[in-house]
């Protein structure tokens, strides 16, 4: 029988995505913008690179401009070539569709586009000048933007849907306009003037123009309902030819918070619930997070809608923090280091005037370090995820991460005793800040998952009961079954994990 394709399962506690028919993390990592225009150098540099990180997902871009070189005419040489290799190294894919917009420009729409102004004009800054971006206002850019996606996956469904590599797309990359908060068009600034579309006006319960439902982030919303109503049009044009889990990305607002520093009218924190009301195609909008209040963000955008994705994270080691704390903290369906195949690379160049013109601090690019933590991090959570996902469901999960510098550590109150979370002090950025979660598995048993931490059983507030380990144990499960390894007691008998992520068995009673 043929098995159901990707989708998101919400379940009473979480939502969860499912692939195979089974709960599934996209343990990931993203590609560089280039590496997948060439076949040849993702298997020479690409393949090799990633092989020990214990993926399970490569994240691909697939660029409108080889799609379709010449109007209808289509070549998918390359995704085919990816789902071919993605399948022989054994791992899934998703899909990131750089149509005709990738960070706030229209860099990937094909050469016939690019020329032809008259018919695909492009955004237009109060002074008059152009952005590099085609205008959200231009129909037949949008019309040709669907076509040519809707031809990809219906390509993507005829190769594979029996086998099921590819698990989710992304339709267009960080959308909005940059150094503009607005399309000063005529044919924009007429609109703007208008009472807004019915269907704005259900989102907001009234009628009335931008100015007056919007207030003074009138011309972002202006904007995002445009972005949006696109790439409504593109995905359903998609979802018709083949039915998986699509998501948007968003480049986070960052000081001074003014629209068209991020891209304006793309998917960031305060527009997610307009953008799934116009784009109903569409199940999440991802955060790509560089900045440095990664659970800020998190909790923003985990709070909108049912399952959080992070297709885009830091490469630094608290990238290794900052999984594990959002496993157990989330719905999580997908995390992933960005420029995946550097992570590899020990003493990697940090392009700093590239970084500062896509406003992402050069640290968050430093990837020294991050390689065997991110390894090991990905390792442990691969075998977990099954037990984390059904002990979720009976909010047996305690995730915990140090949130500031001299932070001592947590409390986890469980139903007889309290668990102390000791946080080790970490004095370098190049190992991984105390982060990780305890899964209790029933009353006096659990697996504590985690890095830089020291953990005690402690009886609770006013009381006076003495807790004993029955058990402390190394190991790992292999096919959800617990494997124990040392036996820690005597001189080892501490529940302690070092830099290095690790996953303990821990069994106690009260004497
Ligand atoms: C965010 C974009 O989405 C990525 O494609 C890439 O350009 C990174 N920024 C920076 O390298």
């Amino acid at each position: 029988m043929q098995k159901k394709v990707p989708y998101i399962e919400k379940r009473k506690k979480q939502s969860v995505m499912i692939v195979d028919e089974k709960p599934f993390i996209a343990l990931s990592g993203e590609v560089r913008n280039s590496s997948a225009s060439d076949l040849q150098y993702m298997e020479e540099i690409v393949w090799p690179n990633i092989k020990e990180l214990h993926l399970n997902t490569l994240i691909v871009p697939v660029y409108w401009e080889t799609v379709e070189p010449l109007e209808g005419q289509f070549d998918f040489t390359l995704v085919e070539g990816l789902i071919h290799q993605a399948r022989e190294h054994k791992l899934k894919l998703i899909i990131l569709w750089f149509g005709s917009w990738k960070n706030g420009c229209s860099t990937y729409a094909p050469e016939w586009i690019k020329e032809d102004r008259g018919t695909y004009p492009f955004v237009k800054k109060k002074s008059g000048q152009q952005i590099y971006s085609i205008t959200p206002l231009c129909k037949e850019a949008i019309h040709k933007d669907a076509n040519a996606f809707s031809m990809l996956m219906k390509r993507i469904r005829e190769v594979d849907e029996n086998e099921q590599t590819v698990i989710m797309v992304q339709v267009q990359n960080e959308v909005g306009s940059l150094e503009t908060d607005f399309d000063y068009s005529e044919e924009a600034l007429k609109l703007y003037k208008q009472k807004v579309p019915s269907i704005v006006e259900s989102y907001v319960g009234k009628s009335g123009t931008w100015e007056e439902l919007f207030g003074e982030d009138s011309k972002e919303f202006f904007m995002a309902y445009h972005y949006a109503t696109a790439i409504e049009e593109i995905a359903a044009a998609g979802k018709r030819e083949y039915n998986l889990p699509f998501f948007v990305n968003a480049w986070l607002e960052q000081f001074p918070y003014r629209a068209g520093i991020h891209p304006s009218g793309g998917p960031v924190s305060k527009v997610i619930s307009f953008y799934l009301h116009l784009a109903p195609t569409i199940m999440a909008c991802a955060p790509d997070i560089y900045v440095p209040n990664f659970i800020e963000v998190c909790d923003e955008f985990a709070k909108e809608q049912d399952i959080l994705l992070i297709p885009e994270a830091r490469q630094d080691v608290v990238t290794v923090s900052n999984f594990l704390y959002s496993v157990g903290a989330y719905s999580l369906g997908c995390f992933s280091p960005f420029g995946i195949e550097d992570i590899a690379f020990r003493d990697k160049e940090v392009d700093k005037e590239l970084l500062k013109s896509l406003s992402i601090e050069a640290t968050a690019f430093d990837s020294t370090g991050t390689y065997p933590y991110i390894c090991k991090a990905y390792e442990i959570i691969g075998t977990l995820y099954q037990l984390i996902c059904s002990m979720k469901e009976k909010n047996q999960v305690f995730p915990f991460i140090r949130e500031y510098v001299g932070e001592t550590g947590k409390i986890i109150e469980l139903n007889d005793c309290d668990m102390k979370i000791n946080y080790k002090s970490v004095d370098t950025n190049y190992v991984p800040i105390p982060a990780g979660m305890i899964i209790q598995v029933s009353e006096n048993e659990a697996f504590v998952v985690g890095t830089n931490i020291n953990v005690e059983i402690i009886s609770k507030k006013d009381s006076e009961k003495q807790y004993g380990l029955l058990a402390l144990e190394e190991g790992s499960f292999v096919e959800g079954i617990w494997q124990r390894k040392r036996i820690l007691n005597g001189d080892e008998r501490q529940i302690n994990v070092d830099d290095m992520p690790n996953v303990l068995r821990v069994k106690w009673h009260q004497y």
